[in-house]
């Protein structure tokens, strides 16, 4: 049994382990990252749209589903854009690591909103759930007019 002052010790250290491994990640690696998340955030996002756009049925259960998955994604976002990450085959404007701290917010924005929504959207209820997609889908917005090549 180890005694509970080494475990300690031992649980920080998986962490900063867990840390390092994703600083000294190679940028094509965390930019395959970034891009596949945003590409589950996307594929997610997608049929909320259609629902508020009325092109699908809205359907409550479909939606808190994807409203969920997009919820528990929004606090990964920073991850993806780890420094040095700013070359290769991207899109990631290089303004993003020279605005960290607003980028930064943009991310967290998303993140607040997305969460937000998936709590409203277990409610079921159709014009409160369309009301704060709009605000989810205001802080994509932002963070691509900003940030993303088009
Ligand atoms: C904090 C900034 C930020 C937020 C918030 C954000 N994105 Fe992105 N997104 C980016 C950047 C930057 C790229 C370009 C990444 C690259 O090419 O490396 C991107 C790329 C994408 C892509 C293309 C992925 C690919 O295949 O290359 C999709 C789809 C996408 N975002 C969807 C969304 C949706 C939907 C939301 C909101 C629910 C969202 N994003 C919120 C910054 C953001």
């Amino acid at each position: 049994m180890l005694k509970p002052r080494l475990l300690v010790a031992a649980s920080t250290l998986a962490l900063s382990a867990l840390a390092f491994a994703h600083d000294s990640a190679k940028p094509e690696d965390v930019i395959d990252y970034r891009q596949g998340l945003m590409t589950v955030i996307g594929w997610n996002f997608g049929p909320l749209g259609a629902m508020v756009k009325g092109k699908h049925p809205f359907e409550a259960t479909e939606f808190s589903k994807h409203a969920g998955r997009i919820a528990n994604l929004g606090d990964q976002i920073l991850e993806g854009f780890a420094k040095g990450s700013d070359k290769g085959k991207t899109d990631a404007k290089p303004e993003i690591w020279a605005n960290w701290d607003d980028f930064q917010g943009k991310a967290r924005d998303l993140d607040t909103q997305a969460k937000l929504l998936a709590e409203v959207a277990k409610a079921g209820d159709e014009a409160k759930d369309k009301e704060q997609f709009k605000k989810v889908a205001a802080a994509c917005k932002a963070c691509h007019d900003k940030y993303k090549k088009d």
